[in-house]
């Protein structure tokens, strides 16, 4: 069990349920810090007056700027979309409406949806389908997408939600343009970089018995949370004097996966595929 006194970090503060509940749990001496990149999760921030509360509207891929090495005792990250950025069709990121398509978590990301869509390759485009939205028809959809911008730029979500209809036809239990949807917001946003660079980063800050958790929605991701921390680098008696960095590699222990119970599921469908791991600095 993780002590309630110390500092703690929540990376995704979004509406703030997670940090609500942290804050409900420690110590009146302990501390939270939280990021997000979005304006409107900053906002909602502002409704948090515990007076060892800081919001930072920042990408936590910058987390590692912010505190010293080993002084935190907790880190949370729950990847990827809010609910409300999701259910305000104006943002992009929701093939439910008919808004501009732009996809990005805060005004400091630098490209939109719109230019992906519009500047990408055929190439470019089939690999995020398929690697991020793990899309089958991938290639269709790129050649279309490619087709129809000669023509006239692509720039609204029906738009594109439109055209993945037209190439895909069959309906299954989840909306056609779900995959193409997930693949872009995630190249928008750098998603797969930016937890990469949290993950490093994160190493480097936990305390030792400090602990992380990781809430994932895409297998790739669940990837980079194993290998980031079961890599365990092995130095050869070459290698002898070792610096004091070799011998202090910190090593860790990671959970398997927990998958939420079908109470959970009932009462927040989107947590259908969510991924929790939880590691502990040793
Ligand atoms: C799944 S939501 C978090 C929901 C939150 N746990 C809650 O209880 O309301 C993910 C949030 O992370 C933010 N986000 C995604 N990538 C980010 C990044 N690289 N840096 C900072 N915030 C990010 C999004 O803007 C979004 O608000």
């Amino acid at each position: 069990m993780l002590s309630p006194n110390g500092v703690f970090l929540d990376c995704t503060f979004g509406q703030g349920g997670h940090s609500r509940e942290i804050l409900r749990r420690i110590s009146k001496s302990s501390k939270l810090f939280a990021f997000d990149l979005d304006s409107e999760a900053k906002i909602a921030s502002k409704k948090i007056t515990h007076k060892n509360f800081k919001f930072i509207q920042d990408n936590f891929k910058n987390i590692g700027n912010y505190f010293d090495k080993e002084s935190l005792d907790g880190i949370l990250i729950d990847c990827g979309v809010s609910s409300p950025q999701l259910d305000n069709t104006l943002r992009g990121f929701s093939f439910r409406g008919d808004a501009p398509l732009d996809m990005r978590f805060g005004e400091s990301v630098k490209k939109t949806c719109e230019e992906v869509i519009n500047n990408y390759s055929e190439r470019e485009l089939k690999y995020l389908f398929q690697n991020y939205g793990e899309e089958k028809q991938s290639s269709r959809i790129a050649k279309k997408i490619v087709t129809i911008r000669k023509k006239t730029p692509i720039s609204t979500t029906k738009e594109l939600s439109d055209l993945v209809i037209s190439v895909k036809k069959s309906f299954k239990k989840i909306h056609p343009a779900t995959q193409v949807f997930q693949a872009l917001r995630m190249e928008v946003n750098d998603e797969i970089n930016n937890l990469k660079n949290c993950l490093e980063a994160s190493k480097r800050i936990l305390k030792k018995g400090g602990i992380l958790v990781v809430i994932s929605f895409h297998s790739l991701e669940d990837r980079m949370v194993k290998n980031t921390f079961k890599e365990k680098i092995k130095y050869h008696e070459k290698d002898i004097p070792f610096t004091n960095d070799q011998l202090q590699t910190p090593s860790f222990s990671i959970s398997k996966v927990f998958k939420p119970h079908q109470e959970e599921i009932d009462f927040n469908p989107r947590s259908r595929s969510s991924k929790l791991r939880v590691i502990r600095k040793l």
